[in-house]
C-alpha cells in the first residue's frame, strides 16, 4: 500500500485537469423513448413480441419503448386452435393484456393466411361451402374474443404471388379471390371498431406485387367491402430500402387506406461490422422518415426489436443482425437511426473502446506520485500494457499494481497476475513513484 500525500501543487492539479479533460464524455442512451418520439409525430411505433419473454429487461424494452404490441405467432390459426375445437388463447391474452397494462395498442397477426395452419385445417378435405364456414367461424371466434381491444387486424396475411396474381392456397384454391372480401366482412361483424388490414411482403416499393395489392384495394373501396388499411412487411436486405417506398405509401394513402410497416427487419450477411451496422441505421431511417412523411402512414412496427429474438437467422442462413436491439438488449445504430428519424435528438455512444489515462496526483521537490488509469465502454480487456515516453528525464523509482520497467526515457508496465480484465463499463488503477528536475510534463501514454 503506498501512502497518500496531501498538498497538490497547482502545477500536479493542472497535471491532473488536464488528463481528466482529455476522458471521453460518458455514453447516453437516448432519453426520450421511441414511444413518445413517434407520438409526437403522430406515429404509433410497434415491436412483434413473444408472450413468454415479456419479462425482465425484454418486458421493460417493450413497454417502455413501443406504442403498440403485435404477437409474434400467438394469435395464429395454428396456435389458437391447434385441435379443431380446442382452444390456447393464454399467450394471446398475456400479450393484450400486457399491452393494456402498458398503455398500448395491439396489432392483431393474423386471420386468415396460407401458412402457420393447424393440421387438421390443412390436411382435411373441405367442400367450398365447409372451407367458407370454417373462416367465417374462425374470424367470429378469434376477432370476436378481443372485440374492442385490437387497434388493427391484419386479416388477410399474404394474398399474392410476386407478379402480381393471386397466391395459391387453401383459401384462393377453395373459395376463389372473394374469400378476401369475405374475411374482411367477417371481421368487421366481429370487431367494429378494429381496422382491417390486408398484409403482404415485397410491396414496399412500387412494383407488380404492390400494383396488384392496390387494385385489389381500389375495387374493394368500390365495392363497399370493408377495408382501411394496408400492411407492408418491410422484411429488407441491408442497402436495398426500395427507393419508391414513400411513393408507394403515398399511393396507398391517396386511395383513401392507412398504411403500416407491419414487420420491418433489415437483415445483413454476417458476421455484422461497424460499416454494416452504419449502413442499417442509414436504411431504418429512411423506413421511418418514408413514413413520417406520409400522414396516413400511421404504424411502424418492427419484427422483433432485439438480434436474440428476430426469425431471421434461422430463415435466412447466414443473414442476422436484423433488429435495432443487439442481443443483450443494447441499442444498435439501427435505433437511433429511428430514433433520429423521428425527431430524437440523441446521438449514439461512441464505439466500445478501452482508453489509458495519465495523472499526477502528487509532486515535490525531487519526485512525484503518477497514477495511470485504464477504462472501458462497450469493450472489456482481459490483460493490458501501457507505455509512454518520458519526454524530461523522469525516472520511475516504484510501481504498484502493475509491473513497469524503464529503460531510456520508454516506460512499458503491464498488469498484475490480479488486475488483467478491465470489464465493460469498469477500470483498474496502478501508480507508481518516480523521480523529476526541472520540469515533469505529462507524456501521451499508449494502450496496447
Ligand atoms: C414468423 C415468426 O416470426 C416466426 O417465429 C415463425 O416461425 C414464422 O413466422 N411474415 C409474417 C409473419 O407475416 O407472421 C412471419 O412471422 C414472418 C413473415
Amino acid at each position: 500500500m503506498r501512502s497518500l500525500r496531501t498538498g497538490l501543487s497547482l502545477a500536479s492539479l493542472l497535471a491532473t485537469l488536464g488528463t481528466l479533460l482529455l476522458t471521453a464524455p460518458a455514453a447516453h442512451a437516448a432519453d426520450t423513448p421511441l414511444r413518445d418520439l413517434g407520438t409526437a409525430k403522430g406515429k404509433v411505433i410497434g415491436t412483434a413480441v413473444t408472450g413468454s419473454k415479456l419479462t425482465g429487461t425484454y418486458g421493460d424494452i417493450a413497454g417502455a419503448q413501443f406504442s403498440s404490441l403485435t404477437p409474434g405467432n400467438a394469435m395464429k390459426w395454428g396456435s389458437v386452435e391447434p385441435t379443431q375445437g380446442s382452444f390456447n388463447w393464454a399467450e394471446a391474452d398475456q400479450i393484450v393484456n400486457f399491452a393494456e397494462a402498458h398503455g398500448q395498442q395491439v396489432r392483431g397477426h393474423t386471420l386468415v393466411w396460407h401458412s402457420q395452419n393447424p393440421s387438421w385445417l390443412t390436411n382435411g378435405s373441405w367442400t367450398p361451402a365447409q372451407l367458407g364456414t370454417l373462416l367465417d367461424n374462425h374470424i367470429a371466434t378469434e376477432a370476436g374474443r378481443y372485440k374492442g381491444r385490437i387497434a388493427a387486424w391484419d386479416v388477410v396475411n399474404e394474398p399474392f404471388n410476386e407478379d402480381g396474381t393471386y397466391r395459391s392456397t387453401l383459401w384462393y384454391n377453395g373459395l376463389g379471390s372473394g374469400y378476401i372480401a369475405r374475411a374482411l366482412t367477417d371481421a368487421r361483424a366481429a370487431d367494429p371498431a378494429a381496422k382491417l388490414y390486408i398484409n403482404d411482403y415485397n410491396v414496399e416499393g412500387v412494383n407488380a406485387k404492390s400494383t396488384a395489392l392496390y387494385n385489389l384495394v381500389k375495387s374493394l373501396k368500390e365495392q363497399g367491402v370493408p377495408i382501411d388499411g394496408v400492411g407492408l412487411q418491410a422484411h429488407l436486405i441491408l442497402g436495398q430500402v426500395p427507393s419508391t417506398l414513400q411513393q408507394n405509401i403515398q399511393r396507398f394513402a391517396d386511395l383513401g387506406v392507412d398504411v403500416a410497416i407491419t414487420e420491418l427487419d433489415i437483415r445483413m450477411a454476417l458476421p455484422a461490422d461497424s460499416t454494416k451496422l452504419a449502413q442499417q441505421k442509414a436504411d431504418y431511417k429512411a423506413v421511418t422518415a418514408a413514413c413520417v412523411a406520409v400522414t396516413r402512414c400511421v404504424n411502424l412496427t418492427v419484427w422483433g426489436f432485439a438480434d436474440s429474438d428476430s426469425w431471421v437467422d434461422s430463415t435466412f442462413p447466414g443473414y442476422g443482425a436484423a433488429t435495432p436491439y443487439d442481443a443483450n438488449y443494447a441499442p444498435k445504430p439501427a435505433y437511433y437511426g429511428i430514433a433520429e428519424a423521428l425527431g430524437g435528438t440523441t446521438t449514439p455512444p461512441p464505439t466500445g473502446a478501452c482508453s489509458a489515462a495519465y495523472s499526477v496526483p502528487s509532486q515535490w521537490n525531487t519526485g512525484f506520485t503518477g497514477n495511470v488509469t485504464i477504462s472501458c465502454s462497450g469493450a472489456s480487456l482481459s490483460s493490458w500494457k501501457v507505455t509512454w515516453t518520458y519526454g524530461a528525464g523522469q525516472q520511475i523509482t516504484q510501481a504498484w499494481n502493475a509491473t513497469c520497467t524503464q529503460t531510456g526515457a520508454a516506460v512499458s508496465c503491464t498488469n498484475a497476475s490480479y488486475n488483467g480484465t478491465v470489464p465493460d463499463g469498469g477500470s483498474v488503477t496502478f501508480g507508481f513513484n518516480a523521480n523529476w528536475s526541472g520540469s515533469n510534463p505529462v507524456p501521451t501514454v499508449t494502450l496496447g
